[in-house]
Parts: C-alpha cells; structure tokens; sequence
C-alpha cells in the first residue's frame, strides 16, 4: 500500500486553484464533494506566485486554498512546482534555460523548460522544497509528494557537455577504454582528452549519430533526470518519512529510462492518455510496463483525461462510459488510483479546450454525471484491492537501453519500433487473458515458467546466463528476430547471432532481410506438434535466414509474395520457426514478425507445456485480471466490446492445476451490484465487474 494515511482508492486529481478566486474555489469544493473526490493534486505550476522574488516565499494563498479542502476531507499530494521557473530565475542565472538539439539557446516560456544540470535551478529547486517541506510537513491533509511533473527535457549547454565528460570519466575510467567501447576507430573518431568529447547534437551530427554515443547520452540524461529530482525527494522525504514521494511520468514513456528512475521513487506514477486508436491492449502494456518499474508493486495512474484533451490531431470526446472503463483498467492492472487532469477547465492557455471534471459550462454535464458514478464506486470500494498484486507465471522482458539502442541502429529497416513489436508479443498473452508481467533485465526470473525476449537485441553481462540457468531448469522461453546482437555499447557481437544465446537456442543466424511493408512470406509448419490450424501463415517486417545446429524445425519460409504478386524469394525453404530442447526445457525461436493468430497459438502452446491457461473461458472481448492482497482475490473484468460478453466463472486456476472449466462451486461478490455469483456471469457491453472470491458462501 501506497500509505497507511491513505487506505482507499485515490479519485480526483490535478487541481489548479491560482487560476480561481475564491467564489469558483467554493463552489468547486461542494462538485468535488459531489464527485466522490478524495485526494487533490496541487500546486503542480504555481512557483512564480510562491516565490515571487529569490528567496521570499508567499504560502498564505495557498494555506487558505489548503485548508479549505481539508475542511471537506480531500487529500493532497503536494506538488512541488518546479516543472515551471518563474520568469526572473530563467532571467537571474543565465545557466537554467536549456539549449536545444540545435544547439539554440532556448529563452523563457515553456513549462518542462529548464537544464536539469543547471546550478541555480537546482539550488532555487532544492530551497523551494525545504521551505515547502518546512511550511506543510503537519499540514494533516498532506498525502504525498508529487515532484515536479513529466520531466524529460535534453539540453545540450556547455554545463551539460562538461557534466557528460564527467559522466564518461566515471562510466569508462580511461580514455582507452572509451575508445574501445565506443568502437572510435570507425570514422577516426578517436578521442585523446575527455574534453574532446561533444554532446551529440546537430552542430556535431546530422542526425547519424554515432549511436554508442547517443546511447550513452541519454543514459547521462536519465541520471541527470535523478539527479534533479533526488535534488527535492530527499529533501521531502527527510521531512516526511512516512509519506511517499514519487514523480509523474509522460505516457510517452520513450525519452528517460523509468526502469532507472521509478526505483528512486517511492512508487511509479505515470499519466494515461491513450490516443482514441489505442487497442485496449496497449493500454494494458503501459500500465503493466508501469508496474514492472517497481518489479509488480501497486503504481499510481497519476493523470487521465476526463473528456478530450486539446493536443492530439483531432480530440476525440470519451465516449459515454469510456472513463470508467480506462479509469478500471488502470485499477485491474495494479493501479491504487484514478487521477485526472485537470478538476476545473482552463478560460485560457494552450489547455482550454482540455477535457475537465468540470467543464466551462459548469457541472450539469454527462462528464461530470459520471464522474460522480465512479466516484460513488470507488467510495463503496473503499480499500478493496489497494495494495493488490498481479500473480504472473509469464514475463516479457523489456529494456530501455534495448529500445534506444535498437532505434538508433541504422538498418535492418526504417520501421524499427520497439514498443509496437513488444506488443505484439504481449497482445498473444492479453488476447486470452494470460497474466504476464513485463520485467527488467536485472529481474530474478526464476519465479516465471515461461519468458518471452521480443527483439532482444542487447545483451547485457550475465543476461545470456540467466537466460541459459532459466531453460535448464524447464522453463520455456522464446527469442525473436533482432535478437543476440550488440552489447551494451552497441557494439556487434563477433560472430553469429544471437551471439552468446545461440547454444540455447540451437540455431545460428547468417542474415537478415527486411521486406516492405507490402511484402510477406508464407510460413508452412511442418515440424511442430503443436496444434496450428490449417493453411500457412504470414512472416513480415525481418527475415533472419538461419542454420539449426540442434534446434528442430517448426515451420518454414514458403512462397514471397509484393502485395498480392507472388515473387522470388531465395531463402524459401529455410528454417524460420526452431524449437530447442535444452536442459531441462525449451527454447523457442521466430525468425520473422508472425501474425497476431500465430503468436497467440504458439504462446498458447508454451503456456500448455508449462501448465499456465487462461483462469476463466470467456465470450467477448472480455479483459480479466486479477489482483491480490492480505483481504483476498479481486477479479476485474472488463468488457471492451460492443456486444455482451460472459465469463464462466469456476474456481480461478492458481494455474498449478489443470485447465477445469466447470462451476466447481466457488461464489464470487460482485462488489459493485452487491449480489453472489457464481458459473455463467454475463457483463454487458463496455461495463465492468469487481469480483471478490467468497470462499464457502451461498450464491
Ligand atoms: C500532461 C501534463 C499536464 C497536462 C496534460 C494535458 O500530462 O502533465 O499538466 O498538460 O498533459 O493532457
Ligand atoms: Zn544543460
């Protein structure tokens, strides 16, 4: 749990009250009341008015402000409003606004918009949060720490050249060294002085960046980003050791390593703003990449949007129920909250248009009604699964320094995209309701039977051997494509891919092709003794051509075809699906991109062969989960589709057992229509269901 001061669900959000006066301010209070809310964010963009000049610090609008929610028993996470400098900092110390890729000299204006090496940004950062720290740490509402918001700015200044030469001096030791894991002699980039060595900007690079370089820059970034934020954590959590504090991350969760920082954090935070295009499933990949951060512990979804927001092409609205359905999704994988940006709509800014709890035209909106349903729900919820955690038998492995690096290659192709290539791989577990957690590297994964490396094209040191120790005690695992290449310099693995796991995986890979993205290959399993439905299968996006040394042969390139024309491909007939029996267990290995029904059958296989199913057959685009804690088993079950689904409710599988579909007798509370159920349980189309498991009770 989050915090003993906060047993329950936290529903509300960011709240900024410096833009009201005292009128709205009231009559936000009675809505919030309304609404079920219990917890505020707040002020997450007010430093220019707490500190109007160095030094001088201005909390009473705020005390008044604080107060009055305490009065009506809503939380806060108090923000330190460090995301946004005030104008004569950014004027005072010519060191806090950032220089940008290239190479500009940025003036003030934005928000996220400062060097997070800069001296005096830190210092004014650092005295910002003491004082705070200081005025509020017996504020008896003060939930938390929310600090700063959505860092991820790369500046490219002189402070931060000099501090990244540093960062190298301590990562390599020797300039030899550097040299030599930076592969320099490629292009006689050989460097003799750490001072010889630039930020990788455009002044340097038209966007080829030396991508060990590049790689290394953005890790200087990530522990630069800590560096920042530990600046204040330490100094709240010193004042507050019993409360947590944590930092909100972007959705676009690509520019710093949350593997990295989350863990400096007391939990990971992150705002959920999927574009109406989102599948459901790729939602659930975030959050469960957000709970990975803190190897499976409970996360915040620290902002969601109400409604629409204002800065995607075209600003869909929520469909009617759409909130809650995102707000439960969150919750069902492993989310203690549901919060929101923004509690009131701006009149002005960038964010008018931005979706709100309430709106411009006031609280009689449809919005707003269902605000208050959920806010209802989550009340009657009350601490239920708070805490909860997911069991999972599969894993993912995902890799931040894997992702960069595999985007900063040049070749095999221009459509590298990690995140959607790991979905895949995920969507074959989500699609039949399969728990997977998606983990780290640095993981144990002794605990996981079955253990997926989409595109593990990094190997890190000691990564090959615990992947080695895992297949030879009976775990499954499969390897893909773009996999055993580079070390954690990017530098190529000398001789064949996938490099130190080829043993494991019993194959060899000479080459790989990368085909337009109209182009594809039958795939003709011939070797498996898997259950695959009749006629072949597609491969797309990379081709490795590989050699077996004991790996069999599942299945086999076939006829190529552009389009609809079939064309020649020379590597017809080669190896494409392999299966190793090795140790104790097996590994597996697709050599191309499968489509969705393939990966789903092959993963369904190697879930059989471990004794993993799904815990429930359904019918419908049901989402079932489930999360535990010291008060039980909560099942959620969500239902994306437009049509009514069921689920069969038996006993839930602890996936030891046998698959057993029957209605062997287990009652569950359905704790949102108050009622037993048992067996058959039908949910309507886009509603939800939380499910308590009621060991012995009637129905
Ligand atoms: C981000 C920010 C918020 C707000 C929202 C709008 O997540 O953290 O302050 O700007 O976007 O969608
Ligand atoms: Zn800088």
């Amino acid at each position: 749990m989050l915090s003993k001061k906060t047993p329950f669900i936290l529903y509300g959000g960011d709240y900024n009250p410096d833009q009201w006066d005292e009128k709205t301010i009231d009559e936000d209070m009675k809505l919030f009341k309304k609404a079920g809310v219990n917890l505020l964010v707040l002020p997450v963009f007010s430093w220019a008015k707490l500190e109007p000049e160095e030094g001088r610090y201005e909390f009473e609008w705020l005390d008044k402000i604080l107060n009055k929610i305490w009065e009506n028993h809503i939380y806060v996470f108090l923000a330190t409003p460090t995301t946004a400098q005030p104008a004569w900092l950014s004027k005072k110390y010519a060191d806090v606004l950032p220089v940008d890729i290239t190479g500009r000299k940025r003036t003030h204006g934005m928000r996220v918009f400062f060097c997070v090496n800069s001296e005096h940004y830190r210092l004014r950062a650092r005295a910002l949060a003491e004082a705070m720290a200081e005025h509020y740490r017996d504020f008896p509402g003060l939930a938390g720490w929310h600090v700063s918001n959505e860092y991820g700015t790369y500046c490219y200044c002189e402070n931060c050249q000099n501090k990244f030469r540093g960062w190298l001096k301590k990562r390599y030791g020797t300039i030899e060294n550097l040299n030599d894991r930076w592969h320099t002699s490629f292009w006689g980039r050989t460097v003799y002085d750490f001072d010889e060595i630039m930020v990788p900007s455009e002044l340097n690079d038209d966007y080829r960046f030396s991508p060990a370089v590049q790689l290394d820059y953005m890790r200087f970034v990530t522990d630069s980003t800590i560096g920042c934020y530990l600046n204040e954590a330490t100094v709240l959590k010193a004042a507050t050791p019993d409360l947590p504090v944590f930092s909100n991350i972007s959705g676009y969760i690509k520019k710093l390593n949350q593997f990295e920082m989350v863990p400096h954090m007391d939990c990971a935070g992150w705002d959920n703003y999927p574009a109406p295009t989102d599948e459901p499933a790729f939602i659930a990949l975030k959050h469960d990449i957000m709970r990975g951060a803190k190897d499976g512990a409970s996360y915040l979804v620290t902002e969601q949007s109400p409604n629409q927001q204002n800065w995607q092409p075209y600003n869909k609205l929520k469909r009617p129920g759409e909130l809650r359905r995102l707000a439960y999704q969150g919750m069902a994988h492993g989310a203690d909250s549901s919060l929101y940006f923004q509690m009131r709509q701006s009149i002005a800014g960038q964010e008018k248009f931005h979706g709100a709890l309430i709106a411009h035209c006031g609280e009689d909106t449809r919005i707003f009604r269902e605000m208050c349903v959920l806010g209802q729900e989550l009340k009657k919820l009350g601490r239920a699964f708070v805490g909860g955690r997911t069991k999972a038998r599969a894993a993912i492995v995902f890799d931040w320094d894997n992702w960069w690096a595999l985007e900063l290659s040049s070749g095999p192709t221009q459509d590298m995209d990690y995140l959607k290539q790991v979905y895949k791989y995920y969507k074959a577990f989500h699609s039949q309701n399969i728990p997977v957690d998606m983990v780290k590297t640095t993981r144990e994964l002794s605990a996981y039977d079955v253990v997926v490396l989409p595109l593990m094209y990094m190997v890190k040191p000691g990564f090959d051997e615990k992947i080695r120790t895992l297949v030879e005690s009976g775990k499954t695992v499969l390897a893909t494509y773009m996999s055993g290449r580079a070390d954690e310099n990017d530098r190529c693995i000398f001789g064949a891919y996938p490099g130190p796991l080829g043993d494991v995986f019993g194959l060899w890979v000479e080459e790989t092709d990368a085909l337009y993205p109209q182009e594809s290959v039958e795939i003709t399993m011939d070797g498996s003794n898997i259950h695959y439905p009749e006629g072949a299968y597609r491969g797309r996006f990379l081709c490795d051509i590989l050699h077996t040394t004991t790996a069999r042969v599942l299945g086999r390139y076939g006829r190529a075809y552009d389009g609809a024309q079939e064309i020649r491909c020379f590597y017809s007939g080669s190896p494409a699906i392999t299966c190793n029996d090795f140790g104790k267990g097996r590994a597996y290995y697709v050599g191309t991109e499968m489509d969705t029904l393939f990966m789903e059958r092959l993963v369904d296989a190697m879930c059989r062969e471990q004794g993993i199913y799904a815990p429930f057959k359904t019918d419908g685009a049901l989402e079932v989960t489930c999360r535990e804690n010291e008060d039980g088993q909560f099942w959620f079950v969500i239902n994306h589709g437009s049509e009514k689904g069921c689920v069969y409710l038996g006993k839930a599988l602890d996936c030891k057992e046998t698959a057993d579909y029957g209605h062997s007798g287990t009652v569950y509370r359905d704790l949102l229509r108050d009622r037993n159920v048992a067996g058959a349980y039908e949910i309507e189309a886009g509603d939800v269901a939380v499910l308590k498991v009621m060991e012995g009770m009637p129905v």
